[in-house]
This record gives C-alpha cells, sequence and structure tokens, in this order.
C-alpha cells in the first residue's frame, strides 16, 4: 500500500496547526531533546512545560552538568514531577556519554530508561534518523487508521514503520503526536479535522479501536508514618530501593505505636497502587533511625509528592 498522500497530508496539517513553540522542538541540542523526552515519558506537556523543562535545564544545561552534580541534586530538581527513576537514569546515563548523548537509535537504546519509542524520538528529533515513534498518541491513531484491534506490540510497530514517512521523519513523528493530542482524541475524536481522515478505516467506529482493556483496580497498600517534631526540627529518612529511592520521607513503621495519636489520613495514587498512608504523632523516636530537619533544610532535599500532601494536611506549610 502506498501511503504518500496521507504523509503529504500530515506534512501540511503540521505546517498550518503544529505546536511549534514547543521549546524542544526549537532547538537541535540531542541533550535538550533528551531531556523533553524523559520528561514526556510520564509526565503531560502542559506541566513539563509550564514548571520543569525551563528549569532544570537552567540548573543542568549540559549533559557534562549533570554528570558533575549529585544525585541528590538531581532528584531535587526533579521534585513533584515524579517516577523519579528518571533522575536516577538520567544521571546514570550523563555519567557514561558526556560531554556528548549518542544519537544512533541501537546506542540510545542500551542507555538506562530509553526504550524503543523514545530513542526513536531522540534519534528522529535530533538527528533526522527515519525511525518511528511509537508512544500512547500514536498508538491510538495507528489502531484507528488500520481498524487495528489487537494491542500486540509487534502488530502495531509493524503498522508504525509502514506509516512512518521516511524522507521526513522530524516533522511526520511531531505531526502524529500533535495529532493525537488534539485531534484524535480518545473519547471524542475530531475527524473532521484529521488529516488521516480520507483512508482512515476506523473513522465509522473510532471508540473500538483498539479493543477495551480490561479495568484492572489499583491494589491498596497501608503504611504507617510517625510524625515526630522536636523544636520546629522533624524526624525523616530518606528512602532506599527502586521505587522513590533517594527522596525523604517520614520514618515509616510496621505497626501503629501504642502511645501514639493518629493524626492524619492521606491517598495517594500512583501508577500500580493507591497508597493509604496513616501518620501517628509520638513524642519519643524509641529505635527509629532517620535525621532531624527543619523547614530550610525540608526546603532543600528532594520530598515526594505523598509527603508533601502530608505536611500540607498536618498545616506544617515549608
Ligand atoms: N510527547 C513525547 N514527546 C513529545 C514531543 N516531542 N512533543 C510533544 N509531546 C511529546
Amino acid at each position: 500500500m502506498n501511503y504518500s498522500d496521507i504523509r503529504l497530508a500530515i506534512a501540511n496539517w503540521y505546517a498550518l496547526n503544529g505546536r511549534h513553540d514547543l521549546p524542544w522542538r526549537r532547538t537541535d541540542d540531542p541533550y535538550r531533546i533528551y531531556i523533553s523526552e524523559m520528561m514526556l515519558q510520564q509526565t503531560q506537556v502542559k506541566t513539563v512545560l509550564e514548571r520543569f523543562y525551563g528549569p532544570f535545564l537552567e540548573r543542568f544545561p549540559t549533559l557534562q552538568s549533570v554528570a558533575d552534580a549529585s544525585l541528590d541534586d538531581l532528584l531535587h530538581a526533579w521534585q513533584g514531577l515524579g517516577y523519579y527513576r528518571r533522575a536516577r537514569y538520567i544521571h546514570e546515563t550523563a555519567k557514561r556519554c558526556a560531554p556528548d548523548l549518542p544519537t544512533e537509535p541501537e546506542a540510545l537504546m542500551k542507555l538506562p530508561g530509553i526504550g524503543k519509542s523514545t530513542a526513536h524520538a531522540i534519534a528522529a528529533f535530533a538527528a533526522h534518523r527515519p525511525v518511528a515513534v511509537l508512544d500512547a498518541n500514536v498508538r491510538r491513531i495507528l489502531h484507528r487508521f488500520f481498524a487495528q484491534k489487537s494491542r500486540s506490540e509487534k502488530i502495531l510497530w509493524n503498522l508504525a514503520e509502514t506509516l512512518l514517512d521516511r524522507t521526513n521523519p522530524y516533522t511526520y513523528n511531531q505531526a502524529m503526536m500533535d495529532i493525537g493530542a488534539t485531534v484524535c482524541l480518545p473519547k471524542a475524536p475530531l475527524c473532521g479535522r484529521c488529516p488521516l481522515a480520507t483512508r482512515c478505516r476506523g473513522k465509522s467506529d473510532p471508540l473500538a479501536y483498539p479493543a477495551p482493556a480490561q479495568k484492572k483496580r489499583r491494589p491498596i497498600k497501608h503504611q504507617i508514618y510517625l510524625w515526630v517534631e522536636k523544636q520546629g526540627k522533624i524526624l525523616m529518612q530518606k528512602r532506599k530501593g527502586e521505587m522513590l529511592g533517594g527522596l525523604w520521607e517520614l520514618p515509616a513503621v510496621e505497626k501503629a505505636p501504642s502511645e501514639g495519636k493518629k493524626v492524619a489520613e492521606v491517598v495517594h495514587d500512583y501508577t500500580h497502587f493507591r497508597r493509604i498512608a496513616e501518620i501517628y504523632e509520638v513524642k519519643e523516636e524509641k529505635g527509629v533511625e532517620g535525621e532531624w530537619l527543619g523547614k530550610a533544610d525540608l526546603r532543600d532535599i528532594a520530598l515526594s509528592s505523598l509527603e508533601r500532601k502530608i505536611f500540607e494536611k498536618l498545616h506544617f506549610t515549608l
């Protein structure tokens, strides 16, 4: 099948309707493009744009500056973005690659936190390599355009490569992301404005593609935390391990303390589970390790969003 008419329509659509002002589209610096793609993996364009991209690059203008920084500094700049392992991956990547990030898809894919789609995005945007991006928005377009119900990775990559405009990979991939974000919407697609509509096989029933996924309930995990405050300082611990490792939290304990009073309950949703945090105020911290941190210290370290919610609930403003 020849899709040259659709590729042309996509390029024309992008010239008129593309989000050309996004700052990561106004640079050809692989590092700046890489940071945008890492942030956009799990965070919406609006949030990245308004709160994180500019300040992060001001603090870390080059890959070398990341390699020279401590992980704590990086986590601090990442604070609030969530999925903190991304900050660790960026640190590791910088240590391995500084001063220059590679732009070949194969080399990129060997780096931590860079899957095939992110590697292709960086390679297409920083070096105009003829490779296809396959993020959630592009997936939805392909499901509908080819009336494909299956969610098989192999099938979708095949479709992505079938439609890819190899002579214009930069424009094509940016355009597909924009069409996914602004036209081929999940619940109410605007087919009248879509450059792919002339040959979209799913157009008569777009919501049927892909086949609806079984809804999974998020499991609930309970956790008890201690609130110990002495002379304006709070007892805090640094988390270990993969999940949120390196971030600071209140001391986590197995059982509710017998001499404590429950002062707050906070619910926080992660991708794969819901955390219900119960906070007990205690006067003594018997057997609990940690560091006493005042407000100035707390402002200076990386806290998770859950910790921020807890502080807010307890009217402990930082
Ligand atoms: N999401 C991931 N990469 C993106 C990009 N380059 N532009 C807009 N949204 C994106």
